[in-house]
Parts: C-alpha cells; sequence; structure tokens
C-alpha cells in the first residue's frame, strides 16, 4: 500500500466524518490509501462512528484504546499500525488543510520527513487570538534553540514521514503530551525537512483539547529531551514543590515569630516544619504524583505519615551532609553550598522513597 493516514481523535464524533469526505476527496480512488483512526475510548462515542464507516469501507480502520490516553501516544500508535509506505498524520478536526496532503505525500520522495508548517510563506493561522499565535511563537523559538532543530512549526500535528524510517527509530520515542513532532525529529535528526505551509483553519465543530496542562508538560518535555531523560518531569516537579516547601516554612515562621515573639521560637520552627510538610505533601499528591494520587481519607492519612517519615529522614540526611562538608572547608565559600548540597541529597533520597513507598500503586484516571 502507498499511504496510510493517522489520525488520533478524542470527542470529534461531528468532524471525523467530514475529514473521511475530504478525504475521499482529496485522494480519490487513484491513490491507494488507507486511513486509521485513533481514538482513546471517546466519551462522545467518536470510536462507534469510525466504527460504522469502517464496516461500509475497508479502507478505514479504527483502534479504540481502553488502556490509555493521550495524543502523542496515538499519534504512535496509529503509525506503528500503518500499512502504507508512506504515512501521514492530521488532526480530525478539520484544522489541517487536507488538500495539502498530495504535498506532504509527495515530498517523502526526497526527505524522510515532511512538515506541514503554519509560520512559512503561504502558511498562516486563522482566527487564533495574539495571546496562542504569542504562545506557539514563543514554543517554536525556545524548541528550535533548545533542541538544535531548524524547522519554522516543530508543534506541527500535520506532517508525513516514511514508515520505513519511522519504524527504524520507534522503539527510542518516549511519546508524551503534544510534542510527537519534536520528539520525531530529535530522535530521527533529519539531514533535510521539506515544509509544505498550509493555513490552519478555526474548527468547525467540538472544542480542543489543549489545556494549560499540556502547555506545562510541553515544558517539563522539553526539559526532559535536552537532559536526554535524566531529569524526568515528575522529578522537577519534585523538586519545584520542594522548594516551594521552603518558602512556605519560611513565611510561615516569620508571620508565627512576629505574631507570637522569640520565646516560642522552638515551638514556633517545629509548626512551621508542619505547616510545609502538609503543603508539600499536598501538592505533590495533586500535581506531582497526579496519576496516582491518594483520594480517600484512609490513604491520604497513610500518605501523610509516610511523607512525614520519609521527608524527616531527608532532613536529617540534610543537616548530616551540610554539617559534614561545612566542617571541613570552611571559609571557602560552603556558607551556601553546604546546605544546598545537603537539600539536594535529601531531595534525591526522598524522592526516590517517596516515589516507590508513599505513592506506590495503581494508576488514577484523569
Ligand atoms: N487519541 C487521542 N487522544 N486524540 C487526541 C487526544 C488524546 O488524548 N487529544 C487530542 N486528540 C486529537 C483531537 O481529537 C484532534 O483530532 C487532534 O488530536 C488535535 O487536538 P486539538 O485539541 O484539536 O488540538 P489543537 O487544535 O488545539 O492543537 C493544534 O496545535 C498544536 C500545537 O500548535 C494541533 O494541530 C496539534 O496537533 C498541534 O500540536
Ligand atoms: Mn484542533
Amino acid at each position: 500500500m502507498r499511504v496510510s493516514v493517522v489520525v488520533p481523535t478524542y470527542n470529534e464524533r461531528e468532524s471525523l466524518p467530514l475529514l473521511v469526505n475530504a478525504l475521499r476527496d482529496v485522494m480519490g480512488n487513484e491513490t491507494d490509501w488507507e486511513l486509521i483512526v485513533v481514538d482513546d475510548d471517546s466519551p462522545d462515542e467518536t470510536w462507534k462512528v469510525a466504527e460504522d464507516m469502517a464496516s461500509k469501507d475497508r479502507r478505514i480502520r479504527i483502534y479504540r484504546r481502553l488502556d490509555c490516553r493521550g495524543l502523542s501516544s496515538a499519534v504512535v500508535a496509529g503509525l506503528s499500525m500503518a500499512g502504507g509506505e508512506r504515512v501521514v498524520v492530521m488532526d480530525a478536526d478539520l484544522q489541517h488543510d487536507v488538500t495539502r496532503v498530495p504535498q506532504l505525500v509527495a515530498a517523502l520522495d526526497d526527505t524522510p520527513l515532511a512538515v506541514g508548517t503554519r509560520y512559512a510563506p503561504g502558511g498562516g493561522v486563522g482566527g487564533w487570538g495574539r495571546g496562542r499565535v504569542a504562545l506557539s511563537q514563543a514554543a517554536t523559538v525556545v524548541c528550535n534553540l533548545a533542541l538544535g532543530l531548524a524547522v519554522s512549526d516543530p508543534m506541527s500535528g500535520f506532517f508525513a514521514v516514511r514508515r520505513e524510517e519511522f519504524n527504524r527509530i520507534s522503539s527510542r520515542l518516549n511519546p508524551r503530551g503534544y510534542k510527537i513532532l519534536m520528539e520525531l525529529m530529535v530522535v530521527m535528526r533529519p539531514a533535510r525537512v521539506e515544509e509544505i505551509p498550509y493555513v490552519f483553519a478555526p474548527r468547525v465543530c467540538g472544542e480542543s483539547k489543549l489545556s494549560t496542562r499540556v502547555v506545562w508538560d510541553f515544558g517539563f518535555a522539553l526539559i526532559e529531551l535536552l537532559t536526554r531523560s535524566v531529569v524526568s518531569p515528575r522529578f522537577l516537579k519534585y523538586g519545584l514543590v520542594g522548594l516551594s516547601g521552603v518558602g512556605v516554612y519560611a513565611l510561615t515562621r516569620s508571620g508565627l515569630l512576629s505574631g507570637f515573639g522569640q520565646a516560642e521560637a522552638g515551638v514556633i520552627t517545629a509548626a512551621a516544619v508542619g505547616v510545609s510538610a502538609v503543603s508539600n505533601y499536598v501538592l505533590n499528591n495533586v500535581w506531582t504524583f497526579r496519576d496516582r494520587r491518594h483520594v480517600s481519607l484512609p490513604a491520604v492519612v497513610r500518605g501523610v505519615v509516610l511523607f512525614g517519615l520519609v521527608s524527616g529522614t531527608g532532613a536529617l540526611i540534610s543537616r548530616a551532609v551540610a554539617g559534614h562538608l561545612s566542617g571541613p572547608a570552611e571559609g571557602l565559600g560552603w556558607g551556601v553550598l553546604a546546605p544546598a548540597m545537603g537539600f539536594a541529597i535529601a531531595t534525591l533520597w526522598n524522592y526516590f522513597l517517596n516515589h516507590d513507598l508513599t505513592w506506590r500503586g495503581h494508576a488514577v484516571s484523569g
């Protein structure tokens, strides 16, 4: 087979049939093509609509994923199923210009990867607010600088790749969030990428799934790519929560001190430690370990106790390290460094224990 078109869907029951019609017009009967819909068990039953179409047209295939959710992983799943020598990836909502598909496919004559771009002459974004344009362009610049890429639209969800090339590198992909093209380029490092301009159309039906969470995820994913997975998004979140805890501790302590006076300093310090530990626990539970968060009261109580114990040993380690380092190296500028090293080592220790102990267990959805 010549061409596979992979379309990830989530709540696109109205858009999908429109896309299928548009594709039929564009691809016609000349090319040998198939459409692969990867639907993450959409609540609006997009998969049912797709199953229905698939039963009438054998060029349409539907993969209904029950076990995971996510745009990038859906795209990778679709690419892995593709039977065509050339594979096009595009959104279901008609925001990607279907009439450009043949150009993307043809571009693979000369390059392994061809990208539909909104930011080259002839391309554009229709009906986007200033905020979103700015955000998208900032992400583009950051992405190109950080990863050493030179494409005008590295966040594009509209591209074509040779199946052979995808198969060669697929095991090295870490599909997360929205950045699948970025990921592909980092792993493939193609010598040349052909860019096909298109105008990003406004959505006709349904709504975008690009939330603030996706934007956060993008930032973390970028750091993970940059550090070659040494720094995972989860660890980064954990570290940020830890830093916020230092702030909470300092604020609580100074607030209480000015209210109750130095005489109570010991009790006040203990109270501030408690407050920051609870705030760290809560933030880690709803953010860092969101996918395994404690929901029921017994789980939360157990979580707080374990977290407290783990953090307590961490604090002892932190002190011991800081004390050990500051002793012999007095006057060598260890003033700030010693506690910082202590904090870093304790954070590592705490992280792995909390990861494997406090938040061990099954994923919660959402
Ligand atoms: N299977 C699956 N699972 N599909 C999903 C998921 C998911 O979790 N989330 C979104 N999709 C599908 C949507 O149904 C749609 O077909 C496509 O992925 C794009 O999602 P949109 O929610 O429409 O994204 P957008 O239009 O806001 O974002 C556009 O710009 C991004 C960055 O600039 C898209 O073109 C993205 O591909 C692009 O990365
Ligand atoms: Mn869209």
